[in-house]
């Protein structure tokens, strides 16, 4: 067993003492108030990190004024006394459980969430921002709007530097232990700092010395309100990913002034708003690809460096300990994934941490982008109060459950842990329903991986009783309580003219063969298991027929091993759905460039996307298409693949008919993502219980008065 002997050494930042080298990076996870008052979810969410042994947590980014700079529209604020007793109860929550606790103030500059009436950049050039929605609403017909941007004047930067130290003066009255200052990602101070971001003629702009004066004014004046002795840490970008940005060997210099500015550490991160791929990495990212940062850095600075970006392994982040990689392992999204990280190390239960995999779904393009509280696609915890709140079942039930996938292993989990009986049928001699195709996908495989792996092993930690290979009749499960139906998606042709039996369904390209897993069938250890290999399509040329995960995953796969990849989707985007940081990378991809930071090999072909297009008609060796406004052409191909979803409903209509009870979860509802399976999985599990009753649309009744259930039972 690995003792983690570096991970749970202490760490002095300044004059506060870290029990553990594990930091939760700051992140925003858009819950307080309107007014930027720490909610009850603030609390919670950040109470069960600590719990979860978590050394320093950093609160995300905090407004110090939120009249112009939220990042968004729920994130914190901290530019009145009235917010100190709600920061107080923060504080407290975090120091309960042993952790130290510090709050990131930020302003957001340019990509501020709120129209900033003039107050909008540190220079006098928009520049393109095209993954920031604020950007959107601000810059994007600014003259039509009067949202004019202007060059900050130096009494505005005055006043800026002012409202950052008051705020530091709140958080530090509130009883955290330190402050951060958010000097990365393309925000106001980084925008300061940066050479490509920052086209000043004063002071405040041009070179080295000029460009540092901005966030050197804002530690000055935080010291003289809060004191030498009250640490402050920055956050800032090692490397900006952009032509003419900040690269790692001026960071080193930045570290060396901060120190001497009596900065207590440092925070490393990477990118700007423009090199999005760096900054959010996507599952594309690999493990520890930052840590030549913090490598750099650290030789040049006495002061602890925090580092993180993708770092997932309690085994990989004590070895970049134990070489002096980092002082700190930063984790932000783990944190979601599994606020227990900490413990389940420390006590040698690495098997049940849950990894962040990278996707981006729950935490980023479902709640963030979308302007909604934090969620996480493999957590349903994460921002969901009631599963924290779980208790047994009242009655345990018998409860069956078809289809082996993560709606299916999920509702099988939670039911489990509450008391109930479960048999878990799966047709295939597979666990895992959709994942597995992503098994195929490059860059996606490890990371879904990780999370099939850990919802398989759950099945096998709480002996749920699987039952593989076998497809239940309406007769045989009528003798459960209650079934949940998770019967997935399955591949479709949509009606077309010609040689419709040309089409194979994805799933067979993208049956995944490596028998080095231990799930799979034709494991050494699982002799008695189907095979599964997959199809091998004749020629170079294939076209990629359908939209959503199913085609992107489908094309990346083909495309990787050489194909020659034509996708065609009917809508006007292609993937529009897809999470777009992951959609950045991909059509770097399919356009054979490189994204930011990452080297791997370009594609043999480019991929061509033919949107808003059907097929007409397949043909011996090629397709005809009809585009919206019927113009046709034709297209070269060996093989076409139908990457068309819909969902799997004949056993649900069965048993609706029969009476059964049952509840349908995950793409048998419609084909979405893991996000919505995982999501829709859990929550059945949280609500089956023997007192259920059904409403008029299908749904059950939880939490029903008492007077209106004896009402409805007696
Ligand atoms: C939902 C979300 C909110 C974030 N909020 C902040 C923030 O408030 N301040 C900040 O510096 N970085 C923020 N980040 C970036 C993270 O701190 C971190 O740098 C990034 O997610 C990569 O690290 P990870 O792989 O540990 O998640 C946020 C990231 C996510 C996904
Ligand atoms: S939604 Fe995806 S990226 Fe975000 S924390 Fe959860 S697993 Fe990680």
């Amino acid at each position: 067993m690995n003792d983690f002997v570096h991970l749970f050494r202490p760490l002095r930042i300044g004059n506060m003492e870290v029990p553990n080298r594990i930091c939760h990076v700051p992140t925003d996870i858009s819950s307080s108030h309107a007014d930027g008052s720490v909610s009850a979810r603030d609390i919670s969410h950040h109470e069960a990190i600590a719990r979860g042994g978590t050394g320093l947590v950093i609160v995300g980014a905090t407004s110090p004024n939120r009249a112009t700079n939220r990042s968004t529209v729920t994130n914190l604020v901290a530019d009145s006394d009235t917010h100190i007793p709600g920061l107080a109860r923060l504080a407290a929550c975090m120091h309960r459980y042993g952790s130290r606790c510090a709050v990131q103030l930020q302003h957001a500059g340019r990509q501020a969430s709120l129209p900033r009436d003039g107050k909008q950049a540190s220079n006098d050039v928009a520049v393109s921002l095209p993954w920031s929605q604020s950007h959107a609403i601000v810059y994007a017909n600014a003259d039509e709007k009067r949202k004019t941007v202007h060059v900050l004047t130096t009494d505005e930067v005055i006043e800026i530097v002012d409202e950052f130290s008051e705020a530091a003066w709140r958080v530090k009255q509130a009883g955290f232990d330190a402050v951060e200052l958010h000097a990365a990602h393309g925000y106001l101070i980084s925008q300061f700092m940066s050479p490509y971001l920052n086209h000043r003629i004063d002071r405040f702009g041009g070179s080295f010395e000029n460009r540092m004066r901005f966030p050197l004014a804002i530690v000055q004046s935080i010291q003289d309100k809060c004191g030498r002795d009250f640490p402050v840490i920055i956050r800032y970008s090692a490397d900006e990913w952009v032509p003419g940005g900040r690269e790692i060997g001026e960071s080193v210099e930045v570290a060396k002034v901060l120190q001497r500015a009596g900065v207590a550490a440092l925070d490393l991160s990477q990118c700007i708003q423009e090199s999005p791929g760096a900054g959010f990495d996507p599952m594309q990212y690999p493990e520890g690809w930052t840590m030549y940062a913090s490598e750099a850095v650290k030789k040049a600075v006495s002061i602890p460096v925090i580092n993180s970006h993708s770092l997932r392994n309690p085994e990989y982040c004590e070895r970049m300990l134990a070489e002096g990689k980092t002082d700190m392992i930063g984790l932000s999204r783990q944190l979601l994934a599994d606020p227990y990280w900490p413990a389940k190390a420390r006590q040698g239960k690495v098997r049940a941490i849950r990894r962040c995999i990278s996707c981006l779904t729950g935490c980023w393009q479902e709640s963030m982008m979308a302007k909604k509280e934090i969620a996480c696609a493999i957590n349903p915890g994460c921002g969901n109060e009631s599963f924290a709140r779980m208790t047994p079942a009242e009655k345990p039930l018998k409860v069956a459950v078809v289809g082996g996938g993560p709606a299916g292993m999920e509702a099988a989990r939670v039911a489990t842990e509450r008391g109930h009986k479960v048999t878990l049928y799966e047709k295939t001699a597979e666990l895992g329903g959709a994942i597995l195709g992503c098994c195929m996908a490059p860059g996606k495989d490890e990371k879904m991986k990780w999370y099939a792996d850990w919802i398989r092993w759950q099945m096998a930690d709480l002996a749920v009783d699987v039952r593989m290979r076998t497809s239940p009749t309406v007769a045989d499960l009528k003798g459960y309580d209650v079934v949940v139906n998770a019967t997935g998606a399955r591949s479709f042709v949509p009606d077309v003219h010609g040689m419709k039996d040309r089409v194979i369904p994805f799933e067979e390209a993208m049956a995944c063969p490596k028998i080095t897993c231990e799930f799979h069938p034709n494991n050494a250890k699982n002799p008695d298991r189907l095979p599964r290999v997959p199809r091998r399509l004749e020629g170079p040329k294939v076209v990629v027929w359908g939209d959503h995960y199913a085609a992107v995953d489908t094309a990346t796969h083909l495309a990787s091993i050489g194909k020659e990849v034509t996708i065609v989707t009917h809508n006007r985007e292609f993937a529009a759905n897809v999470e777009v940081i992951h959609m950045y990378v991909t059509w770097k991809r399919f356009r054979q460039e490189e994204a930011e930071a990452l080297a791997d090999k370009p594609y043999k072909h480019p991929v061509t996307v033919f949107s808003g297009s059907m097929i007409d008609e397949i043909r011996e060796k090629e397709i005809v298409l009809v585009d919206r406004e019927f113009n046709r052409r034709t297209v070269a191909c060996d093989a076409i693949v139908s990457c068309w979803t819909r969902p799997s409903t004949e056993l649900l209509e069965e048993l609706r008919a029969a009476g059964v009870p049952v509840l349908n979860v995950g793409d048998s509802v419609s084909p979405r993502n893991l996000h919505a399976a995982v999501r829709e999985g859990a929550e059945a599990g949280l609500q089956l219980d023997g007192s259920m009753l059904v409403n008029p649309n299908g749904a059950f009744m939880t939490d029903l008065p008492l007077d209106v259930r004896g009402q409805m039972t007696r």
